[in-house]
């Protein structure tokens, strides 16, 4: 197959059936593998579609520039799509980025600019209101706010909720994902919810988290809020793009469970996925009791694992956080799987 630009092969990511890492759920279980797309994340999707949103509605023009605060993933995809269609894009983030993340957005030509961790949302220097800042003060910039803007979760309403229906053949009776913006969980399950409204939507949360929290009691509770280590799970904010009545239950995973499951997944499955991956396969561990036989799963693996490997994929990392297992499956501990 043959493209005319990289943002052709945006979309249509593989689902995998997972074998060895769910020998004990009583359920089909697939993972919609979006490092595939070619910014290795499915956050390709929402960056195409909400630059040629704002392009068609006149508020990007040619020579513009793309702003967002991102933990990095949609600042790469941005980016790509910025080189491509000739814009500058500038993106601002928290210090907790991994310093992979980091060399791999300032690679791809954007300008980024680290800002503290650990302020409230609406502290001037938050990467929120310094993306906010620095899209008033340039001419002709489009502040992106992928927490808000409508077209994150369409893109993922247009394309991964279809290609998921496609693929199980309208089957699919479970969708587990993380949660952060809400868009790549929320945008496919609604679609998936109009094909059957029998779905179950469940979205993975973190320890640090307000979302589960905002979804069983309504209350914005910044005693929820604290550092932790996941990436792209869990919000210190509300964003739009959760839509809370679409989603059954959240379910929060710690972050040591989450990077264990992330590397049993390479170990088990050969497929190196990101933290939030590893994040889903443990939520999935801790809602099985709900699962039967006649079940089909679909886990949203979000991103690739190269993306981890100064951390989740460091032992020495591992080691300094206190999460390394005393043993791990070896290849040689590995069932059998019929190909
Ligand atoms: C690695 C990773 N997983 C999951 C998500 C969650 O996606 P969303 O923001 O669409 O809720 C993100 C987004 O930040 C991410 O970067």
């Amino acid at each position: 197959m043959v493209f005319d630009n990289i943002l052709e092969t945006i979309g249509k990511t593989p689902l995998v059936r997972l074998n060895n890492v769910v020998s004990h759920i009583p359920a089909t279980v697939y993972a919609k593998l979006e490092a595939f797309n070619p910014g290795l994340s499915a956050k390709d999707r929402i960056a195409l579609h909400m630059i040629e949103r704002a392009e068609r509605m006149g508020k990007l023009r040619p020579g513009g520039t793309v702003v967002d605060a991102t933990s990095g993933n949609t600042g790469f995809s941005l980016a790509m799509v910025c080189a491509i269609k000739g814009y500058r894009c500038i993106l601002t983030v928290t210090s907790k980025i991994s310093e992979d993340k980091l060399n791999n957005l300032r690679a791809m030509g954007a300008e980024v600019e680290l800002c503290p961790q650990d302020v409230q949302p609406d502290d001037p220097r938050s990467y929120y209101r310094r993306a906010e800042q620095i899209a008033k003060e340039i001419p002709g910039a489009y502040y992106i706010n992928q927490n808000f803007n409508p077209d994150n979760g369409e893109a993922h309403y247009l394309s991964t909720g279809p290609e998921i229906w496609e693929q199980t053949a309208g089957r699919v009776s479970w969708i587990i994902g993380s949660a952060s913006t809400g868009g790549t969980l929320c945008g496919s399950a609604r679609y998936l919810r109009e094909q059957n409204p029998g779905l179950k939507v469940v979205a993975v949360d973190a320890y640090g988290s307000v979302l589960k929290k905002y979804h069983e009691t309504g209350v914005y509770d910044i005693n929820e809020i604290y550092p932790y280590r996941i990436e792209g799970t869990g919000k210190n904010i509300i964003p739009a793009n959760v839509d809370f009545e679409l989603i059954d239950r959240f379910v929060k995973v710690t972050d040591q469970d989450s990077a264990v499951k992330a590397r049993l997944i390479a170990r088990r499955e050969g497929i190196l996925a990101g933290y939030s991956s590893g994040a889903a396969l443990q939520c999935l561990d801790q809602i099985k009791g709900e699962l039967t036989e006649k079940d089909v799963v679909v886990l949203i693996f979000a991103d690739h694992g190269c993306k981890y490997v100064s951390k989740v994929f460091s032992d020495a990392w591992m080691q300094t956080q206190g999460f390394m297992p005393e043993t791990e499956p070896a290849l040689a501990d590995l069932p059998q799987v019929a190909v």
